[in-house]
C-alpha cells in the first residue's frame, strides 16, 4: 500500500528541470525520474503542464498524492488509469506526461522492492534471461548538435556478435575512441566537442561521417574479433521542409524530395551494410516508410520513433501499412508503463522489433535498462558514454551478472 509520494525538481543532462518521484509503501521504496526530448514527435503526450515543473511541485503533487496514497502499488494498471483520470485530457497536458511516467515507474519500482525483486523480474517478462544489444551513439548531428554538424542526428553502432553485455559496451566505447582519432584526421581543428547524447560533433559532411563510421566499425571489429555494424537515426522530421516538400541537408547544401530520400537511404543501407535505420522520413510519411521497408526490410531494421511515438493506435496504423519492422519505445512519449507495455505487446505480436530508448535529455535513472530486459527487447538505445548514459549500461552489466549466476537465476524461476 502506498503511504507517501513525493515529487521533486531535479536537473537533466541538458541542465533543464525535470521531475523525480519517490514512492514509499509500508515495505518498499521506488524512485524514478523522467527524461526529455529535443527532436520530439508532434503526437507525443505533453511533457509538462503550463507552468512547468514548478507547477507540478506546487499543485499537481498534492492532487496525485491524494488519489494514490492508500492504493496498492502492485495494481499498476489501476494506478495508471487513475493518473489519466486525474489528468482528464487525452494528451496528459494537465499533469504532464513526464509527471505521469515518473509516478508510474516509481510505483512499479516500489512494488518490485516490496517483493524484494529487481524491477525486470517484477515486470515478469524475459524468461530466457536475454540481455539487449546496445545501440551506441558515436557521433551527433541535427537537433542534438550545433550548426556545421552533419544533418543526420545519430551515427550509431551495434556489436552484433558480442558474447555478453560487458563485451558489447566496451566494444562500443572502443569505436567511440577510434572515431575521435578519425575525426581529427579529417578536421584538425576538432576539439572533442560532444552532442546531447555523448557522441562526437564533427564539422564534416554527412558522407564523410558515414565513411569514418564504417571505417571505425571495421577496424575496431577486427581488433576485438567482434562484428560491429553501423546504424543511424536520421530523425528526418527535423530536416523536412513542409513548404518545399524536401529534406534539407544543410551541411551538404543538398535538398531531397521523398523519391530522392528513398534512393539516398537505400544506397546508404546497401553501401555501408546498415543494421538499423531510424526515422528515415518525416513522421507523417507512412508511405515513404512503407516503400523503404518493402525494399530493405529483409536486410535492415527500419525503425519508427517520431512516427509512432510509442502509441499503440499509431503503431496499429503503421502495421497495417507495413511502414516499419522496428519501433522505438520511449515510456515518456506515452506517459505510463501500462501503455508502454501495450505498445510493446502489439509490436511483438506483429513481428515489429521493440527498441527501448533513452531521450536526448536524460537523468541517471536506470529504469529503461530493466524495461528492456523485462520486455525481451533485442536492442536498447542508450548512448555509449556520459554519466546519464552509462547509468543504464552499467545497470545492464549488473543485471547480466545476476542472470548468469545460476543460483540467482533459479531463485526466480
Ligand atoms: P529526442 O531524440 O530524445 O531528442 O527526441 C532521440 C531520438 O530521436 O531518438
Ligand atoms: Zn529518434
Amino acid at each position: 500500500v502506498i503511504e507517501d509520494l513525493r515529487v521533486r525538481k531535479i536537473l537533466d543532462s541538458r541542465g533543464n528541470p525535470t521531475v523525480e518521484v519517490d514512492v514509499v509503501t509500508w515495505n518498499g521504496f521506488g524512485r524514478a525520474a523522467a527524461p526529455s526530448g529535443a527532436s520530439t514527435g508532434s503526437r507525443e503526450v505533453v511533457s509538462f503542464p503550463e507552468g512547468g515543473v514548478d507547477k507540478v511541485i506546487t499543485e499537481i503533487e498534492d492532487l496525485i498524492s491524494a488519489e494514490l496514497i492508500g492504493m496498492d502499488a502492485e495494481d499498476l494498471a489501476d494506478i495508471d488509469l487513475v493518473l489519466k483520470e486525474i489528468d482528464g485530457t487525452d494528451n496528459l497536458s494537465a499533469i504532464g506526461g513526464n509527471t505521469s511516467v515518473a509516478v508510474s515507474m516509481a510505483v512499479a519500482k516500489a512494488a518490485a522492492a516490496s517483493y524484494n525483486l529487481p524491477l525486470y523480474r517484477f515486470l515478469g517478462g524475459n524468461l530466457k534471461n536475454e540481455i539487449p544489444y546496445p545501440l551506441g551513439n558515436m557521433m551527433n548531428g541535427g537537433a542534438h548538435a550545433g550548426i556545421n554538424a552533419p544533418d543526420i542526428q545519430e551515427f550509431l553502432v551495434v556489436p552484433v556478435t558480442a558474447s555478453n553485455i560487458t563485451e558489447a559496451v566496451f566494444a562500443n566505447s572502443s569505436v567511440h575512441k577510434r572515431l575521435k582519432e578519425l575525426i581529427q584526421l579529417k578536421d584538425s581543428s576538432f576539439t572533442g566537442g560532444k552532442g546531447d547524447e555523448g557522441g562526437w560533433v564533427p564539422n564534416i559532411s554527412n558522407i564523410d561521417a558515414l565513411e569514418i563510421q564504417a571505417q571505425a566499425c571495421e577496424e575496431v571489429g577486427d581488433e576485438l574479433g567482434v562484428e560491429i555494424k553501423p546504424s543511424l537515426d536520421i530523425a528526418a522530421s527535423e530536416m523536412w521542409n513542409q513548404n518545399e516538400q524536401k529534406y534539407v541537408y544543410a551541411q551538404d547544401n543538398i535538398s531531397r524530395d521523398t523519391g530522392d530520400q528513398i534512393e539516398f537511404v537505400k544506397e546508404i543501407i546497401e553501401t555501408y551494410g546498415m543494421f538499423y535505420v531510424e526515422d528515415p522520413f518525416d513522421e507523417a510519411d507512412f508511405e515513404g516508410f512503407a516503400q523503404l521497408t518493402a525494399a530493405c526490410g529483409n536486410k535492415c531494421l527500419i525503425c519508427g520513433d517520431d512516427i509512432f511515438v510509442t502509441n499503440k493506435e499509431i503503431l496499429a496504423k503503421g502495421i497495417e501499412k507495413k511502414a516499419a519492422n522496428a519501433i522505438i519505445i520511449k515510456p515518456n512519449q506515452i506517459g505510463s508503463l501500462t501503455d508502454t507495455y501495450e505498445t510493446v505487446r502489439l509490436a511483438k505480436e506483429n513481428n515489429v522489433t521493440p527498441v527501448v530508448s533513452h531521450r536526448s535529455g536524460e537523468t541517471t535513472d536506470e529504469t529503461i535498462a530493466h524495461l528492456a530486459v523485462a520486455f525481451s527487447a533485442p536492442l536498447i538505445k542508450t548512448g555509449a558514454l556520459g554519466g546519464e548514459r552509462i547509468a543504464k549500461l552499467n545497470e545492464l552489466i549488473r543485471i547480466e551478472e545476476e542472470l548468469s549466476n545460476p543460483q540467482m537465476a533459479n531463485l526466480f524461476k
